[in-house]
């Protein structure tokens, strides 16, 4: 252990020089709702103060993230049909899902799942995102060095790859770890981990580790059919890619997009 030590201070202390000699960026920030943008938010922060130029885009009925508040960064917004309220009972219901997972049949789940997809698609979302064209002219015109996203909000790998400008995303836990295993190849053990929405302890029985095996395989097989059917129609027709096998459209190379570095906290 001590002969590592001197090599770490070394390299701490070239990381630190290096530093100080990093140019100022342009960073494009799509961030998500609730915790997600308060987590996104300290990394934005830091960006500002180390006085990369952040812009942060956000739609017009984001619940959480004021762009008509005054910050040490700037935002482009992009409308949305939907108003705040309605984004705001969908994140509730969402939340609620979440909450009464461990109590409701898997059935009864995805039918609530189904039901709140049909409201607000991310399709929805995603056009209005990326097929603003005032909104696209600005994003291009700003050249951009990195987006940092949140898949949170879809669409953000097809808006950087539409930009051609690389991609990092930071991730929050997500159920069943599916963008974090899928899109951020976070290894797993299914039958070690247990997974979110918790049911289960770090020590489960032969029975509980069968049931948390078929909990990671039913949470991807819902993440793969939401994304087949909401994402891919948006991806194919903006890439101009038939789809027809690839499972999913969302952050999967697959589909010819960038493999996106990842970030993930918690
Ligand atoms: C940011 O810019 C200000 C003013 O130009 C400068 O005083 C400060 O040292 C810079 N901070 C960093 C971390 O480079
Ligand atoms: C694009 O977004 C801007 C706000 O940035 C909005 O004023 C404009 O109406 C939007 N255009 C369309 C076609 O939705
Ligand atoms: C789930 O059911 C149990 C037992 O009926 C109850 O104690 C618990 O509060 C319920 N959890 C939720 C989130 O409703
Ligand atoms: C869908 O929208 C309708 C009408 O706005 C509303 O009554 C219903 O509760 C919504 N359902 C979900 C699951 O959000």
């Amino acid at each position: 252990m001590t002969s590592v030590r001197p090599f770490c201070f070394i390299l701490q202390g070239l990381l630190l020089v290096g530093f100080y000699q990093v140019e100022s960026g342009n960073v494009l920030v799509i961030p998500g709702e609730f915790s997600h943008w308060h987590n996104m938010r300290v990394i934005v922060e830091e960006l500002v103060e180390r006085n990369h130029s952040v812009t942060v885009l956000v739609s017009t009925a984001s619940n959480t993230v004021k762009y008509a508040k005054e910050e040490g960064f700037r935002f482009q917004f992009f409308s949305v049909s939907h108003e705040e309220h309605e984004f705001s009972a969908m994140w509730d219901e969402m939340t609620d899902i979440w909450v009464q997972y461990q109590n409701s049949t898997i059935l009864h789940t995805v039918s609530r799942v189904i039901d709140l997809m049909k409201n607000v698609s991310a399709f929805e979302i995603c056009e209005a995102m990326i097929k603003n064209e005032t909104v696209m002219g600005t994003l291009r015109q700003s050249k951009f060095d990195v987006v940092l996203y949140d898949p949170f909000i879809v669409c953000g790998d097809l808006l950087a790859d539409m930009l051609n400008v690389p991609l990092i995303i930071v991730m929050k836990m997500f159920f069943g770890y599916t963008l974090e295993r899928i899109c951020g190849q976070m290894p797993s053990t299914p039958s070690y981990i247990p997974t979110h929405p918790v049911r289960f302890s770090d020590r489960m029985n032969f029975p509980e580790r069968v049931q948390n095996f078929l909990q990671y395989v039913m949470l991807t097989t819902i993440f793969y059919t939401l994304s087949h059917v909401q994402l891919n129609p948006m991806y194919s027709e903006i890439k101009g890619l038939k789809f027809f096998g690839c499972c999913c459209g969302v952050l999967c190379n697959p589909c010819g997009l960038q493999t996106p570095v990842s970030l993930q906290h918690f």
